[in-house]
């Protein structure tokens, strides 16, 4: 993980409705686009969150952001990146709305309790299995005053939050800034240097959480690899990389 790329958001495509910006941007990486490239939108109509699940947005009421990157890390490095852009999140979310956003492993941005924010990593890779690029997803919810009823209750945005609009050209560009400091870090020193500040804005550790298997345990840490760790019982610490949710209790 050596050396300096360009810089997120040198290069900004802007879109009124796309399906996925991160089937737009797909494109542009597909045709040679440079690292740092970036496409955003104002809706989405085929919005694609974690595990399959669909993001919704309202028309112009979201920052909706899929950036370009271009790493030369095997693909078992790429799920740092979604914690790094949650750390990016947060910090853009603090500075421009004055909120005190709290990270849910791997990479929810929440405030107080309420998701303002998710994050989407997805890979591509060659024969020899490292990174040929990676498309980072990032939707934050900026001016709804109201959700489907599907997620009522567990989201929130900076409208409802604050009783006002945000500029979203303001957040992105302290997003922009706030990813490109941390990438830039990220690929010299990889996640153990950002893995103190991850910890500082953790809602996770101290929870009971549910691991694939169905186990449950108590969120002890997160590794300097980016895996939670999750004691499980009797002394057994597990390393886990996905989540099946929060335990009840
Ligand atoms: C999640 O929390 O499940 C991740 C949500 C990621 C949503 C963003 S919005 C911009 C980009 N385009 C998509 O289709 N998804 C990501």
């Amino acid at each position: 993980m050596i050396g300096v790329a360009p810089r997120v958001g040198a290069i900004i495509h802007s879109r009124d409705t796309v399906g996925s910006t991160q089937t737009a941007l797909a494109e542009f990486a597909g045709a040679g686009a440079p690292e740092g490239t970036a496409v955003i939108a104002r809706h989405q109509t085929a919005g694609r969150g974690r595990r399959g699940r669909q993001w919704w947005d309202e028309p112009g009421e979201s920052l909706l952001v899929s950036v370009l990157l271009r790493p030369r890390v095997k693909t078992a490095h790429v799920p740092q990146l979604s914690l790094v852009a949650g750390l990016a999140v947060a910090e853009a979310l603090e500075r421009t709305a004055g909120v005190s956003p709290r990270i849910r492993w791997p990479n929810d941005v929440l405030v107080g309790g309420r998701k303002i924010s998710g994050v989407l990593a997805e890979a591509s890779s060659g024969a020899d299995g490292g990174v040929t690029h990676v498309l980072l997803g990032i939707g934050i919810n900026l001016a709804q005053r109201e959700f489907p009823a599907e997620i009522e209750g567990r989201a929130t945005s900076l409208r409802v939050l604050t009783g006002r609009s945000p500029d979203p050209g303001r957040i992105l560009a302290a997003l922009l800034e706030s990813m490109d400091r941390r990438y830039q870090r990220w690929l010299v020193e990889g996640f153990p240097t950002l893995r103190q500040e991850w910890r500082d804005r953790a809602s996770t550790l101290g929870e009971r959480v549910r691991m694939p298997d169905g186990g449950e345990g108590v969120a002890v840490d997160v590794a300097e690899d980016g895996a939670l760790l999750v004691e499980a019982g009797a002394g057994v610490v597990r390393r886990v990389v996905s989540l099946l949710a929060a335990a009840e209790g």
